[in-house]
């Protein structure tokens, strides 16, 4: 009985595994910023000697070095031009709504961080508004942005782990 309901229930958490917000339709006006990762330009795969950048930014390459080979490719860091001014400032503070797009160009993904009372939300959406949430672990669900967002100590300040580079 036990066993059935773990059963049913892993699989009812798969199906529903979803974005913590909406699809932010206008994310083509947000501007694009330049961070260390923007400046780097792309996610490389899991070839890359990554050994000499800060552990969030290896354990970032390790997560998503095997989506497709050749690695993610191209992003870019976007910000909605209503919270420049809070991202340039880091400091932790953020209007209500989609604010920070990580945008994965060649796989045509958006990571997108919305703001609600000032906690931050995480969303995966394709460029055209599908929700892209998967299963925990996949690094593709909002508890695997948290975690990362969250666990690395003074490292990303409430949600922003970038800084203006
Ligand atoms: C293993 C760590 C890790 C995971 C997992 C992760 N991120 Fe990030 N994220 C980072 C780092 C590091 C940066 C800063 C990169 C830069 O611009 O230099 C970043 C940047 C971002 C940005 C740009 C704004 C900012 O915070 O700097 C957004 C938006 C974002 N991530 C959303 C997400 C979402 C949504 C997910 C889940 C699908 C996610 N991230 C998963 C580490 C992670």
């Amino acid at each position: 009985m036990l066993r059935k309901f773990l059963i049913v229930a892993t699989m009812t958490a798969a199906l529903f595994a979803s974005s913590e917000s909406s699809y932010p339709s206008d994310w083509k006006s947000f501007e694009s910023v330049n961070t260390p990762l923007a400046t780097i330009g792309a996610l490389p795969d899991c070839n890359a000697d990554v050994s000499s950048l800060p552990d969030i930014y290896q354990e970032t390459v390790a997560t998503y070095c095997a989506v497709k080979p050749g690695g993610p490719g191209a992003v870019e860091i976007l910000v909605n031009s209503k919270a420049k001014d809070s991202f340039n400032k880091r400091d932790g503070i953020f209007p209500d709504g989609a604010i920070m797009i990580l945008h994965l160009k060649d796989l045509k993904v958006l990571f997108v961080t919305t703001y609600k009372g000032n906690k931050p939300l995480y969303s995966i959406y394709t460029e055209d508004g599908q929700d892209a949430a998967n299963v925990e672990g996949s690094g593709l669900n909002p508890n695997d942005c948290r975690t990362c967002h969250t666990g690395y100590g003074a490292f990303c300040l409430n949600g922003q782990c970038a800084t203006l580079k």
